[in-house]
């Protein structure tokens, strides 16, 4: 990622209420050794170390890992670059994997690995924290130009608008470009293809790396699955102890 873009989205994506939701179920263990897998720029990964929390961040994307290093706090966090493949092993209680990172794991065979990298990785008994999003939502229909249309102020003062085009969907993997065009006509894009998992395979992925599935949430404020608009599968598990 260019560096600008990971200004653009700071912006994009402040503190929500999945963030929220991050922080109050990592909490369950209090003073937990934490890995936040897909740290991106670090929004949640520093609150969870203010909070008590032992916290390693890993993320392949060195632009955003500089974006986190330069935030208040990150001396806290032991920032690592890559992906699971570098995890040791039975060091963490809880891994969380946040907006939406599972997704970015497109083929089955790096999917089923991550998943096996992390059963390793996590002590047992730990859990692992992760949202991904239903596709019986269809959230991707509303990722068209008319209804992403946003304007954004960035910290300098810049004022950037924005839009998504969705360019492909198929075979449960859905492409996207974000546009931001910038004063002065020019535009930056950011493009990427997520996989829509259903609850289904999503289950029988968890349950063949060894973890028992505790809950899927529908939703940030614990819902039902079906019965958010969020339209999410929010999956705590556990690793076999
Ligand atoms: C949408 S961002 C989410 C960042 C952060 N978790 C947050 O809540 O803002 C997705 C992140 O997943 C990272 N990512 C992509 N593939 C990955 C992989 N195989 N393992 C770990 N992280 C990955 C990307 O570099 C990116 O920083």
């Amino acid at each position: 990622m260019d560096g600008r873009l990971a200004t653009i989205y700071d912006v994009e994506c402040p503190w929500g209420r999945d963030d929220d939701f991050f922080l109050a179920t990592v909490g369950e263990t209090p003073a937990a050794r934490v890995l936040d897998l897909g740290c991106g720029t670090g929004r949640l990964t520093l609150a969870l170390a203010a909070a008590g929390h032992t916290v390693t961040g890993v993320d392949p994307d060195r632009a955003s890992l500089d974006a986190a290093l330069a935030k208040p706090g990150a001396d806290r966090v032991t920032w690592i670059e890559g992906t699971s493949g570098v995890l040791p092993r039975a060091a963490y209680d809880v891994a969380v994997l946040t907006s939406h990172v599972a997704q970015e794991i497109r083929a089955e065979e790096d999917w089923t690995r991550t998943l096996g990298d992390l059963r390793r990785a996590l002590a047992p008994g730990g859990r692992l924290v992760f949202d991904s999003r239903d596709p019986a939502a269809r959230r991707w229909e509303r990722w068209n130009p008319c209804d992403s249309r946003r304007r954004l102020a960035l910290p300098d003062g810049t004022v950037v608008d924005a839009w998504t085009e969705v360019t492909e969907v198929r075979d449960g993997l859905v492409s996207f470009v974000h546009h931001y065009l910038l004063p002065g006509g020019d535009e930056l894009r950011s493009s990427g293809t997520l996989r829509f998992r259903p609850e289904a395979e999503l289950r029988a992925a968890l349950a063949a790396a060894g973890f028992t599935v505790e809950r899927i949430h529908g939703g940030w404020h614990r819902e039902p699955v079906g019965a958010s608009d969020d339209g999410e599968l929010i999956v705590t598990a556990r690793a076999a102890g």
